[in-house]
């Protein structure tokens, strides 16, 4: 792949420009650069391998060449300046994995169920094929420009060693048993982007969201960032983008999406 071949796969997708890359840090990093310097609105980075790339909490993103999708969207003029900062984040994290359980759904129909680990994962059978890292410039309070990453495990050579996982990972082709075309599925992950980007402040979007929940019914622990744990039961999502969980006692808690992980309880359904 190359920059102009891959405008012209994107060429009917209104996107601001396009810039590939054959190896970078990390496309958040290079996305946010080109923010900076004026990129104008949803300017998309993609890279083929990535040499840096970042998840959630700091951890460790492996995108060797050729083996997975890794892009990032510069988005500005966010459509939803009546919520919170971090309603907002939560609210355009959520786009990112709806983008992708729509792709997958729309390319794969009959072989995959993709779902919203909330808050910033998409589990196939179980297992996180995919990962949405939201990071933002702020104006004073308020929120500026926001970069939003997307990496998908395409072949088995993109999940790192297991021994690496704090959660079982799975890869595109492992699951539909077939070749994948990374930059169809681009394709089709923008189209469905730019879709739901359209829909951000509606309550289609909130039932969207929570359609693809992934553990609703299901006792899962909650983890939180100071080592203190919850369980429940998962219930929904507030339109905040909280999650909504009902714990052993019956009292409903709602959970942010800061500074958390969670994980299904053995034998729970
Ligand atoms: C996570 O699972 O914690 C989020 C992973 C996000 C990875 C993508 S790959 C493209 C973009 N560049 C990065 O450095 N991270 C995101």
């Amino acid at each position: 792949m190359d920059q102009a071949a891959l405008r012209k796969i994107l060429g009917d997708i209104p996107l601001g420009s396009i810039r590939f890359f054959d190896s970078v840090g990390s496309t958040n990093d290079l996305a946010a650069n080109w923010a900076r310097k004026g990129a104008p609105n949803l300017s998309l980075v993609v890279s083929d391998e990535q040499t840096a790339g970042r998840g959630r909490k700091k951890r460790r993103w492996y995108t060797p060449p050729g083996t997975a999708l890794a892009f990032s969207l510069i988005m500005q003029d966010s459509p939803l300046g009546d919520l919170t900062p971090n309603s907002q984040l939560s609210r355009l994290t959520a786009l990112g994995t709806l983008a992708v359980c729509g792709a997958l759904g729309h390319t794969y129909p009959e072989k995959l169920e993709p779902q919203i680990k909330w808050p910033n994962d998409v589990l196939v059978a179980g297992k996180k094929l995919a990962g949405v890292l939201c990071e933002a410039f702020w104006q004073g309070e308020q929120l500026d420009t926001v970069i939003l990453g997307i990496g998908i495990n395409i072949t088995s050579e993109s999940m790192p060693a297991p021994e690496l996982l704090d959660f079982p990972a799975t890869c595109l082709e492992a699951e539909v048993h077939m070749q994948v075309d990374r930059w169809d599925l681009l394709h089709t992950l923008l189209t469905k982007l730019l879709y739901w980007m359209n829909l951000l402040p509606s309550p289609a979007f909130i039932q969207a969201w929570s359609d693809n929940l992934a553990y609703r019914g299901t006792w899962v622990q909650v983890i939180f960032d100071d080592g203190s744990s919850l369980e429940g039961q998962v219930s929904g999502l507030r339109s905040d983008g909280s999650l909504i969980l009902m714990a052993h006692s019956g009292e409903v808690v709602d959970v942010q999406s800061g500074a958390i992980r969670i994980r299904p309880l053995e034998g729970s359904s």
